[in-house]
């Protein structure tokens, strides 16, 4: 009976660590956690040594996303002095919000916030102010009324990214003696309320108002996703017969929109039906601009774990820093790819 009742506590105790283990904040080995929206608070290690940062990711919807997290993954280790809480808001910013006031109760020392959307921000992040806790925002802005609510913020110039694809395309149809002919577009266009929506969009038609023969025939929202796009460009081609450009907000829609185009019987390229123009340049997409499928891919730099990092030390140490830091970024089309892509790691 005495052995019986051992073996049902050993079982009971079992199975609740197979449970906790299953559920809540996953502490790893290596000094990080990662927060899902639903776990419970974690705890943070009694070690005094280590700097505690929160990070509030949009979630993982492209190859460049994925690049932006393992950089800084790669940047907040333990090895380096950080305890790392990585929350993945899964595209809701109902999560995000949810996950700082969770880093706010934890006192972590540092919030990392890649806002989904620039709107709703200003409670939460007073609350963080009012925790004296500081708020680097990361890849993307946040439009709110004080702007003493943030500390600094690490991204990209959305704007002139637009800018700089609508200035290629002046330029190639130029080259193409194309200038003054009618041209058909539609945007593939990312989140909506997103800063890399808003400015790409701003930026491009900031150049396409100068053309009155540049037709844009729609805007479709999808999401910066493969499956969305392709939806999105399937249903556009039915509408519209006659699209000569594709302006899609990053690289995971535009291979959706290829997949579309070839499935509907056209070519995509210089020499084919559909000019494409992209943005992100990740490898994958780089590689159809060397063989001429894409027509220009903008860079978004990814890689701001290290210019996160460099803010953080300096509020560690009391050296000065620029609130406004844009990561450097450059164009890339059929003549100058090649020399860049043996070093693209993403
Ligand atoms: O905010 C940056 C954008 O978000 C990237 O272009 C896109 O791929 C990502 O999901």
């Amino acid at each position: 009976m005495k052995k019986r009742l051992q073996f049902i506590i050993v079982g009971v105790l079992v199975l609740s660590l197979l449970f906790l283990a299953s559920c809540g904040a996953d502490f790893g080995v290596d000094g990080n956690a990662e927060q899902t929206d639903e776990s419970a608070d974690g705890d943070i290690p009694e070690r005094e040594d280590l700097i505690v940062v929160g990070v509030c990711q949009v979630g993982s919807e492209s190859v460049w996303r994925t690049a932006n997290t393992e950089s800084i993954q790669q940047t907040f280790t333990g090895e380096n002095g950080y305890f790392l809480i990585f929350n993945n808001a899964r595209q809701k910013q109902e999560n995000q919000i949810k996950a700082v006031r969770r880093f706010i109760s934890q006192k972590v020392d540092y919030i990392v916030i890649s806002p989904i959307t620039e709107d709703g921000w200003d409670t939460v992040l007073k609350e963080a102010q009012d925790a004296e806790i500081p708020v680097i925002l990361m890849d993307r802005k946040v439009n709110v009324s004080d702007p003493g609510l943030y500390t600094a913020w690490v991204g990209s110039d959305f704007f002139l990214e637009g800018k700089n694809a609508g200035e290629w395309l002046e330029q190639y149809l130029e080259e193409k003696g194309m200038s003054e002919e009618e041209i058909y577009i539609v945007v593939l266009q990312g989140t909506e309320g997103s800063s890399a929506m808003i400015g790409r969009s701003k930026g491009f038609e900031s150049v396409a108002d100068k053309h009155k023969n540049w037709i844009i025939l729609e805007k479709a929202g999808a999401e910066y996703t493969t499956a969305k796009a392709k939806e999105e460009m399937k249903r556009m081609l039915g509408k519209y017969p006659d699209i000569n450009v594709v302006v899609s907000q990053n690289d995971d829609m535009t291979f959706g929109a290829i997949d579309a185009i070839e499935e509907c019987g056209l070519t995509v390229g210089e020499e084919g039906d559909v000019i494409l123009i992209s943005f992100d340049a990740v490898y994958t997409a780089l590689k159809l601009v060397e063989a001429g499928k894409i027509g220009v891919d903008v860079e978004c730099n990814p890689l701001q774990g290290p210019y996160v990092e460099s803010i953080i030390k300096a509020l560690e140490y009391n050296w000065g820093f620029e609130k406004e830091n844009y990561v450097p970024e450059q164009v890339f089309y059929k003549e100058n790819v090649s020399e860049f892509l043996p070093d693209r790691k993403y």
